[in-house]
């Protein structure tokens, strides 16, 4: 039995990798795995042996087999390979996709920002971007936030280094340079830009000097929502928050506005909103993000004029969204990039 067996695989490995077809690699399998071929031969002798000879001889026979069956892959490897090469004209074409590349999947913060921008965009918003590093008046003189403010502190706001310099505002080109401490910044941009009426939706990350915890993060996403125009009112605002959380948590979703302050708009506002469908937290008034009416000096900043125009802006925060949205109790896990955690948002 044994120099059967060796007999066998020295056949398979000389035989097989000298065959240039697949044909010849499929004959000589047959020759040896087949239902007729040898080792199936031999397999079928094990009930004529001694009953103490057959588990050994069983397992010789599946220790052969399973040495055959890799070369046997091999073979056909070989040969596929040869003839692909061959119909490449014998190089490689490199730029051909890869079929079998693994395909990623998008973010969950990046499907809660699509979601929420194609929400706005159904009620005629576009989308703004800016950069992450701004200068001082961007994200505060402008948006009339006052010099003594917390978030000017460096205890609060990453700022650059003095000598950081950005080519896209020359302009402000002298000033200190920070990491924008929200996205409200890109209102003013945009309204330099574009002037009004303008509806813009602006996602992008905002960055603060916060400790990492559960539910803080010194690198976050907040989506701007800017919408200025003649007669803007706060009917208007309230409407298109309701508007938004509806689409994003159900039917049932209703918001309320409590006072607030914000320097860049008057009044200001805390948006809380409930929802039925939100598992242990329905029914629940949860906190979600600040709002209110632009502030007329704000208006001015940008040149145009108060008295003809008015407009509500909202900043809301994409990984408090997402959290709610899929129950997820820690912010780093969006950060971790374990795979686990970002396979189960797959849309694919
Ligand atoms: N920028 C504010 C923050 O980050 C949020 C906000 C945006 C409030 C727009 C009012 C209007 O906390």
């Amino acid at each position: 039995m044994e120099s059967k067996i060796n007999e066998i695989l020295a056949k398979a490995q000389s035989a097989l990798p000298m065959a240039q077809t697949k044909n010849e690699v499929a004959a000589i399998g047959a020759s040896i795995t087949g239902p007729n071929g040898e080792l199936t031969a031999l397999m079928k002798t094990i009930p004529t042996l001694d009953k103490a000879e057959r588990p050994a001889a069983g397992k010789l026979i599946n220790m052969a087999k399973s040495k055959i069956e890799p070369m046997i892959a091999e073979a056909y490897e070989r040969i596929e390979n040869r003839q692909m090469a061959e119909a490449l004209g014998g190089a490689p074409d490199i730029t051909l996709p890869n079929v079998d590349a693994p395909r990623g999947t998008l973010h969950p913060l990046t499907l809660t920002i699509r979601k929420i921008c194609s929400i706005f965009k159904r009620i005629g918003y576009t989308v703004a971007e800016a950069t992450d590093a701004e200068t001082e008046w961007f994200c505060f003189d402008a948006l009339n936030t006052p010099e003594d403010h917390p978030a000017r502190d460096a205890q609060d706001t990453l700022f650059l280094p003095r000598q950081t310099r950005f080519s896209n505002v020359p302009k402000h080109a002298d000033e200190l340079y920070l990491l924008r401490s929200h996205t409200s910044s890109v209102q003013i941009r945009a309204m330099l830009r574009e002037g009004a009426p303008i509806r813009i939706l602006a996602p992008g990350r905002a960055f603060r000097r916060d400790t990492v915890d559960a539910t803080h993060s010194a690198n976050f996403h907040q989506i701007e929502c800017l919408y200025v125009d003649r007669d803007v009112k706060l009917t208007d605002l309230k409407a298109t928050l309701d508007y938004l959380f509806k689409n994003l948590f159900g039917k049932s979703a209703r918001t309320r506005l409590r006072p607030s302050f914000f320097p860049f708009t008057e009044p200001s506002f805390e948006v809380d909103f409930m929802s039925d469908d939100l598992g242990k937290l329905s029914g629940k008034w949860i906190e979600i993000m600040g709002c209110g009416m632009v502030d007329p000096k704000v208006i001015e900043n940008v040149g145009l004029n108060p008295g003809e125009y008015s407009g509500f802006a909202f900043g809301l925060g994409v990984e408090r969204v997402a959290m709610l949205e899929h129950s997820i109790d820690d912010i780093r896990h969006f950060y971790a990039n374990d795979l686990r955690f970002l396979r189960q948002f797959s849309n694919r």
